[in-house]
């Protein structure tokens, strides 16, 4: 294993946090960027050094790549609601794209060639395959899928000119928790199906199925999920691909077969065996009539397929909901002591001139004025 750490943005979300602990069980070391907009200080894996701060933030990018030596990142940071992101899309791009010019800067300045990328199925738009390949056409239909897709372009133009690999993952339906049930998912507002039919089991509480005259099986969306477990060991060999000198790639997540909005709704039922009150709402708008993954890429280029089924996915998703009913707590956020002592210190070490002075074009006004601000100049 290349010496050197993996710098993971994102590290204390849902998905993150499962690949900060698959990466530690791997043995490489990790470090965590995370600004806890949506994500939990107590789902980071306590092996992992933490840095509290945002990935736009280009001071502490540079001091974090300047004190130690980042050989790789997974940038999981950033904003996933798609309805959200059509309100807010000034938010959206600055969290999707803006940070990723923000780490490309900061990887392209301190020589760190590799970088692992969440992207999304969004980025298909309703394809109207039923089996989508990467070669599918590229279609979003929401700022978030183009916030996504923008980074995708601009991760793929940084290879070319400044050598930056990458291993870009488009994710489909994501479910499921950690074994033992002590990591999961925390959204702060669930939009996704398992989770939420999870919740409407267990507590009893009445949900929706958006439409039932869609051209599947019975009628309801049909769509691939994949146990974040599985997501999270693709991110393990997707790194181990390019720190080994791999060429860049873009993947497909998923499991290369899909469920109806009715079968996981029967499927919870029968793991909690608690009735569900649901009926049937309106359709949504944009809402494709089956959306699924082919993987064959996956199994080629890293030898992955998804080992974990729907049943897993959703009884490990109960189990996490059943030991913490409050998921992390009111306090997810407040920093533990444990936490305290692995945070990284970057306040006193901040380096904007050797950061940017290798910036091409870099506008020197603008830099004097920052430095000022910064009472560095
Ligand atoms: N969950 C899914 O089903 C799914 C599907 C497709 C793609 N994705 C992608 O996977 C990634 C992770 O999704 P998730 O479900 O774990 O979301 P999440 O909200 O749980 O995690 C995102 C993490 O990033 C942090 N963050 C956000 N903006 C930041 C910033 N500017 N600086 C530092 N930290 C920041 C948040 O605090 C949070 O911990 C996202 O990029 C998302 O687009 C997720």
């Amino acid at each position: 294993m290349e010496d050197g750490k993996i710098l993971v943005t994102g590290g204390a979300g849902y998905i993150g946090s499962h690949a900060v602990r698959q990466l530690c069980e791997a043995g490489y070391s990790v470090i965590v960027l995370d600004n806890l907009s949506t994500g939990h200080a107590k789902a980071i894996d306590p092996r992992a050094e933490v840095v509290i701060g945002d990935v736009r933030d280009l001071g502490l990018l540079d001091a974090l790549f300047t004190r130690q030596k980042i050989v790789g990142v997974m940038q999981f940071a950033g904003k996933i609601i798609v309805p959200e992101s059509v309100s807010h899309p000034l938010s959206y791009y600055d969290d999707n794209f803006t940070a990723v010019i923000s780490i490309l800067r900061a990887m392209r300045a301190h020589n760190c060639h590799n970088i692992v990328f969440s992207s999304t199925a969004a980025v298909y738009g309703t394809s109207k395959e039923p089996s989508i390949t990467e070669e599918a056409p590229l279609h979003p239909e929401s700022p978030y899928g183009f916030s996504k897709l923008a980074a995708e372009h601009l991760i793929c133009d940084c290879e070319g000119a400044y050598g930056i690999r990458h291993c870009i993952f488009r994710y489909f339906n994501v479910a499921g928790a950690s074994e033992d049930g002590s990591i999961g998912e925390a959204h702060p507002v669930e939009t996704h199906i398992i989770p939420v039919t999870v919740n409407a089991s267990l507590s009893g509480k009445p949900m929706q199925i958006f439409g039932n005259d869609y051209q599947t099986r019975d009628g309801t969306n049909l769509r691939d999920y994949i146990h974040v477990l599985d997501l999270a060991d693709a991110h393990v060999l997707g790194m181990k691909r390019l720190l080994e000198g791999g060429s860049s790639t873009i993947i497909n997540l998923g499991s290369d077969k899909g469920y109806t909005n009715k079968e996981i709704v029967e499927t919870v039922g029968e793991v909690t065996g608690l009735p569900i009150h649901w009926t049937f709402g309106p359709r949504r708008p944009g809402d494709a009539d089956s959306i699924v993954a082919s993987n064959a890429k996956a199994k080629e280029l890293l030898g992955w397929t998804p080992k974990r089924d729907l049943r897993q996915m959703i009884s490990d998703d109960v189990r996490w909901r059943l030991k913490h009913d409050n998921l992390y707590g009111r306090q997810g956020n407040k920093l533990s002591p444990d936490v305290k002592k692995r945070l990284i210190d970057y306040v006193s070490s901040r380096h904007f001139s050797t950061f940017y002075e290798d910036i091409e074009n870099a506008d020197k006004d603008h830099l004097k004025k920052i430095k000022a601000v910064n009472r560095l100049a």
